[in-house]
């Protein structure tokens, strides 16, 4: 199985990638590393704890970034993902999983140096931790296998503004530095997770068949979420759904094929009107300004077979 740290801020979808990826044959999931974004850096700390605790899992949780880089940090989405991030649980078990001590950043470093080209990272949230990351350690491009990110869009309106999507907006800055770094880089954005509706009864016939607390958790979770959702996007409430977000940055990385890929350049803006919006060069233009023909290219993926991707999620978690 391929190695992965997975960089997160559970947050519902992100809840429903780590069970995802914890339970694909294909994915050995060997971090987690946590930042700020859809809750605060300790909430997102404590659901990676617990996430995995319940499912019966010991794997390294660490404590990352809790501010952007540079513009100041916002309050938590609580209207999406709950004040806990995953849907207001009305209590938790007591579990006894313990944080790992280091910072994300040097966690990510530990690991690339201790197993060079060995190691995927998927990339969920704000990118603060990668940024730091590459700070602590610019070799860090080689060192990791390759990085696929749940971030940005192109064509696809923004969800936090008419350009931005909600993990690039969080911390434009670390965004621009982790797309102009030199990896081999995949952006899974809203051109493709926007496409993937998941529908709530999925989670239900899965809770049902296991009748397990990580599986009642995640149900519980997304039915918040796809309120969420259903309340504001018409197409989504006639499936009652949400979208899949997340989950679909693990999709890309077992079964690539299920997606249409473009490869240019991604810079993000990060002031201005258009702050947080990430802009593709796009191939046979010729664009060679400073700033653009230097920079290295990310795939990005641009359609996304969606019914595909709703069948392996069920498979799986099922
Ligand atoms: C992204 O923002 C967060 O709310 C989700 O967890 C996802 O990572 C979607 O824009
Ligand atoms: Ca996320």
């Amino acid at each position: 199985p391929t190695k992965v740290i997975f960089d997160t801020d559970p947050g519902v979808d992100d809840a429903m990638a780590l069970y995802f990826a914890l339970a694909h044959p294909a994915i050995d999931v060997v971090g987690i590393t946590t930042t700020f974004g859809n809750v605060t850096v300790e909430q997102a700390a404590t659901n990676a704890l617990y996430l995995t605790a319940i499912a019966g899992k010991t794997i390294p949780v660490t404590k990352g970034v809790a501010t952007p880089w540079v513009k100041p940090g916002e309050a938590p989405p609580a209207f999406i993902h709950g004040a806990d991030g995953l849907g207001n649980l009305a209590s938790r078990v007591a579990t006894s999983n313990q944080l790992d001590p280091r910072s994300s950043a040097q966690f990510i470093v530990d690991m690339a140096r201790a197993h060079p080209g060995e190691i995927t990272l998927v990339a969920v949230g704000p990118l603060g931790n990668l940024s730091l990351a590459l700070k602590l350690e610019p070799q860090l491009p080689k060192l990791l296998k390759e990085v696929i990110l749940m971030a940005g869009t192109v064509v696809e309106p923004g969800n936090v503004s008419p350009v931005a999507e909600a993990n690039v907006w969080n911390d434009p800055h670390a965004a621009d530095h982790v797309f102009t770094a030199g990896w081999k880089l995949t952006m899974v954005g809203l051109d493709v997770t926007h496409r993937v509706i998941v529908p709530l009864a999925m989670f239900k016939k899965i809770a049902d068949k296991q009748k397990h607390i990580a599986t009642d958790v995640l149900h519980h979770a997304v039915s918040f979420y796809a309120d969420f959702y259903s309340g504001i996007y018409p197409h989504v409430a006639k499936i009652h759904g949400c979208f899949g977000h997340d989950v679909l940055a693990f999709i890309y990385l077992v079964n690539p094929e299920l997606f249409v890929i473009e490869s240019g350049a991604i810079r993000v803006a990060t002031e201005g009107i258009a702050n947080g919006q990430t802009m593709m060069k796009r191939k046979d233009i010729f664009h060679p300004q400073a700033g653009w023909a230097d920079k290295p290219a990310t795939q990005v993926c641009m359609q996304v077979q969606a019914e595909a991707c709703n069948t392996l999620l069920e498979e799986v978690l099922m």
